[in-house]
């Protein structure tokens, strides 16, 4: 490999393998070149398997972030990767307007995996497009009404998703909102109350991820299925972060007494390789009509053949049970550390708070000083999503190296 300042590559050329930019140097192309909307980490990455990464100066890196819940399968997991090669070379792309077999199987596979008979799956592109497209089907399924979300909820940056996501500093500036969308106390009360004639649906993730993994209660996600069944809305479960093997099973659903009506996915579901898609059930399958609503990449042979071998990985019946087991020893590991007041989640999915606050130091300090990728949700949360394929022994180096920046 050759440094950036002796690539013959000008203009931004690059090519795999080409140039190996530092640190500083990928910040000044970030600064010039891209819209300031990241607080990107003082942190390159260039490659990964696992749950490890490595920076150009070849620096490793334990991984408990894992692309936001991206890379549940750990980075460049061998099945995706030879997978994606064999479909790489077959065929790349066709559009929706011809069938191909690799996305409609996985269309089978995920409504035969989730919400019963009956159910069908539209497939996008992220999970922003995962929730416009559902928001879309559940007003189509009553032909009008509005749609209940909580607050402190997060369903993504398009209008429709950010309209359904009440966090002042994220709305404000992009005023005027679609209209619509009724504000609900993320409480049973809450919901019921917010619930009219009028509500198409109800919009809820099973746990708030971006909030600062907040598990939300039993009795609240009953109540908003009551609620719903009153008056003839869609009880809709914003899977994106919770879903495919995330808190164990591979619906976080599947750990509530309640069955939503349609559920949203996208993140890990491609292995690395961006997808969405939403699940309608039964009772919403057939609300969307030809012409209503529609993708260009959408169900794309590469990344549908990513899917599968991520499915391959994600559905082995070992992992449910790995999953809870390793994640209550990482909770456990958390709650016994100077300085935190409070450990929630499922599963792999873990928040913890501070004592005082000092997350963002924390997360910096982590990377500098114990090579540990983690992020923080707020000025006082740590929110931990490592791979699912991470080992004990890994937890355990995780607690060990939070436990030396706690200290
Ligand atoms: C629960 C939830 N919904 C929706 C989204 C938006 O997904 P995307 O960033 O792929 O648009 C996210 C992303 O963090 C999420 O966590």
């Amino acid at each position: 490999m050759t440094t950036s300042s002796e690539s013959n590559l000008t203009g931004g050329a690059w090519a795999p393998g080409g140039v190996a930019a530092g640190l500083a140097d990928l910040q000044s192309l970030d600064d010039q070149f891209t819209i300031d909307t990241y607080a990107r980490l003082p942190l390159d990455a260039v490659r990964g398997e696992g749950t490890r990464f490595w920076d150009a100066e070849g620096t490793e890196y334990l991984d408990f972030l894992a692309g936001i819940s991206v890379s549940n399968v750990g980075h460049c997991h061998p099945k995706v990767v030879a997978a994606v090669q064999a479909q790489v070379a077959t065929l790349l792309h066709v559009s929706n307007l011809v069938h191909s077999e690799p996305a409609l199987r996985l269309a089978e596979r995920l409504a035969t995996n989730s919400l019963g008979d009956g159910s069908k799956v539209f497939f996008c592109n992220s999970g922003a497009e995962a929730i416009e497209g559902v928001l879309k089907l559940a007003r189509r399924a009553k032909l009008a009404g509005d749609f209940v979300v909580v607050r402190e909820g997060f369903h993504g940056r398009t209008y429709g998703a950010l309209s359904a996501t009440p966090q002042e500093a994220k709305q404000a500036p992009f005023a005027p909102l679609v209209p619509g969308f009724v504000v609900a106390e993320p409480t049973a009360d809450g919901i019921t109350n917010a619930v009219t004639e009028r509500t198409a649906a109800v919009l809820i993730e099973p746990i708030r991820g971006e909030s600062g993994v907040h598990v939300v209660p039993d009795d609240v996600l009953v109540a908003a299925r009551q609620a719903c069944d009153r008056v003839g809305a869609a009880l809709i479960f914003d899977e994106i972060q919770t879903g495919l093997g995330r808190t164990g099973p591979l619906w976080r659903f599947q750990s509530t007494p309640v069955v939503p009506d349609a559920l949203t996915t996208a993140k890990a579901l491609g292995g690395g390789f961006p997808i969405g898609a939403f699940i309608a059930g039964p009772k919403l399958a057939g609300a969307l009509q030809r012409g209503d609503h529609g993708s260009t990449f959408a169900g794309s042979p590469i990344i549908a053949a990513a899917a599968h071998a991520t499915l391959d990985v994600l559905m082995d019946p070992a992992l449910p049970a790995a999953t809870e087991r390793l994640g209550a020893r990482l909770r456990d590991g958390i709650g016994r550390l100077p300085g935190v007041t409070e450990v929630r989640g499922a599963g792999l999915m873990v928040g913890f708070d501070l004592d005082g606050g000092g997350a963002p130091e924390l997360v910096l300090r982590a990377i500098a000083e114990e090579q540990l990728l983690m992020n923080a949700t707020g000025p006082a949360t740590v929110r931990l999503l490592p791979p699912l394929v991470v080992t004990e022994a890994e937890i355990d180096d995780a607690l060990a190296r939070l436990g030396r920046l706690l200290a």
